[in-house]
């Protein structure tokens, strides 16, 4: 369940991007939060960067910073709409991840941050199948979600963040081992880190 701040956060960016601000104070600010899952990936200014549900663009900033090949895709046109606007840099593509408008073996990195949560058990499969489409051989799929906290202490703040804004799907995503379902789908080389008392995780894995 969540209540009436869901869609009124979606509604309203500046809302969105507060809570997204705070909560990336537990992992020392914007910055180092939309930048953990890039950590140690080679990205060079031709690296072809697919930035997966990407919203308003609040990653795609700091990737078109490093490439100029970079893409964003995200099923809500109004999301796509704002992106283009604030991050006119990237190319953006209004499509479901479950059914992306690609060829295969498209990009270098497959970058998602906080949505895989957003997915049901078999739109997250079917998901991690197209991602694994459209990267290049050895090609990345690096991502940063939530997680079961390791530190109890991380509980109450990620309890009531997920009662607030959160639905079914989020909840679930804390019972799911993300690294067996990306190794079920082909993917080898999976690095998984924990942040923030474990409450947040990123996962780097290779085709
Ligand atoms: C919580 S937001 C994350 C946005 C952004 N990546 C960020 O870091 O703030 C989740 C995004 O996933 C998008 N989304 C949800 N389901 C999707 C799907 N099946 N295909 C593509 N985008 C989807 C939503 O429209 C939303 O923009």
């Amino acid at each position: 369940m969540s209540t009436f701040l869901r869609p009124l956060s979606y509604q309203y960016p500046w809302l969105y991007n507060t809570i997204s601000r705070l909560s990336a104070l537990a992992v020392g600010g914007e910055k180092r939060f939309r930048s953990l899952s890039l950590e140690g990936i080679n990205i060079n200014s031709n690296s072809k960067i697919l930035d997966l549900c990407c919203g308003s663009g609040q990653t795609t900033e700091f990737l078109v910073q490093k490439s100029s090949q970079v893409t964003g895709l995200d099923a809500s046109s109004t999301a796509i709409n704002r992106a283009k606007q604030i991050v006119p840099e990237a190319n953006y593509v209004n499509a479901l991840a479950e059914k992306m408008p690609f060829p295969e073996e498209e990009f270098d990195l497959v970058h998602s941050s906080v949505a895989l949560h957003e997915m049901e058990t078999e739109q997250l499969r079917e998901i991690l199948r197209e991602v694994y489409r459209v990267l290049k051989p050895e090609g990345i799929f690096a991502f940063i979600d939530l997680h079961k906290p390791t530190n109890v202490l991380f509980w109450p703040s990620l309890a009531t963040f997920m009662w607030l804004f959160e639905t079914e799907t989020a909840w679930n995503l804390l019972d799911t081992n993300l690294v067996n379902e990306l190794k079920a789908v082909g993917f080898k080389d999976c690095e998984k880190h924990l942040y923030a008392g474990g409450s947040l995780q990123v996962i780097q894995a290779r085709k």
